[in-house]
């Protein structure tokens, strides 16, 4: 059988992550969260004070750009994938609070962007794979033979985070929550090195509405669709 690419782009919180992993352990691809590796740089970035303030020391981050390593690896209970962080799981640390509001800058450097569009295209490379983030079907895999553009209102987004962090026992405020997106969406969409915009072959959902089922079952129709299986 055929294995194809298959690229979901859209904005921050809007269940991108979820049906890309459900659509990956469903059909046997790989699956990568390309928002999980500009975290881990961020987090990287956190921990070894290259933010003054709300400035970066680009010129150290880029010396130690070589020293993240980031990788994934299969949590055997639960089947998900786990982010690590040079061979540490970091999948709860960079979804906190202090990662999300301090992601967008490190997103916009040139020379980040760079070295992770390459590992993520060597990820790639056999096709197979399931990626999300803001510029896969755009730059990472313009050739991708499925695109999704997933988009839903800012003010669901932020619920559906705010509940992710309270099941997780983190610190949330809704007001913080919907701020962040607000932000992140005009960071994401302005920034000069790919800003976040649909591919002109990408299908647009907005899953405001929708349940995770009815979308879980719109993206396999999709899938089997290109994929004719
Ligand atoms: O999808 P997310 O919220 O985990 O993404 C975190 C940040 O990384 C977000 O501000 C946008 C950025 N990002 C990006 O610029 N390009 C990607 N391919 C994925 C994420």
């Amino acid at each position: 059988m055929n294995k194809i690419t298959i690229a979901i782009d859209g904005y921050s919180s809007c269940g991108k992550s979820t049906m890309a992993k459900d659509l990956a352990k469903e059909i046997g691809y790989i699956y990568i969260d390309s928002g999980a590796m500009y975290r881990c740089v961020t987090l990287f970035a956190l921990k070894n004070n290259i933010f003054k303030g709300n400035e970066i020391d680009s010129e150290r981050l880029k010396g130690l750009l070589d020293s993240i390593k980031i990788s994934f690896i299969l949590d055997e209970q639960s089947k998900k994938p786990l982010t690590c962080l040079n061979g540490v799981v970091v999948e709860d640390k960079i979804r906190s609070m202090e990662v999300s509001s301090h992601v967008s800058p490190i997103a916009t450097l040139a020379f980040v962007r760079e070295e992770l569009v390459r590992q993520q295209q060597q990820m790639g490379k056999e096709k197979g794979i399931v990626m999300d983030g803001r510029d896969i079907g755009t730059v990472v895999f313009p050739d991708a033979e499925l695109k999704i553009f997933v988009t839903a209102s800012p003010e669901i987004r932020a619920q559906r985070r705010y509940d992710e962090l309270k099941e997780k026992n983190q610190e949330a405020s809704f007001d913080e929550i919907l701020k962040n997106v607000i932000e992140r969406d005009y960071i994401d969409e302005h920034r000069e090195v790919s800003p976040l915009r649909k591919a002109d072959d990408a299908i647009v959902l907005d899953n405001s509405n929708i349940t995770i089922e009815q979308q879980k079952e719109w993206l396999l129709n999709k899938y089997k669709e290109v994929a004719k299986v």
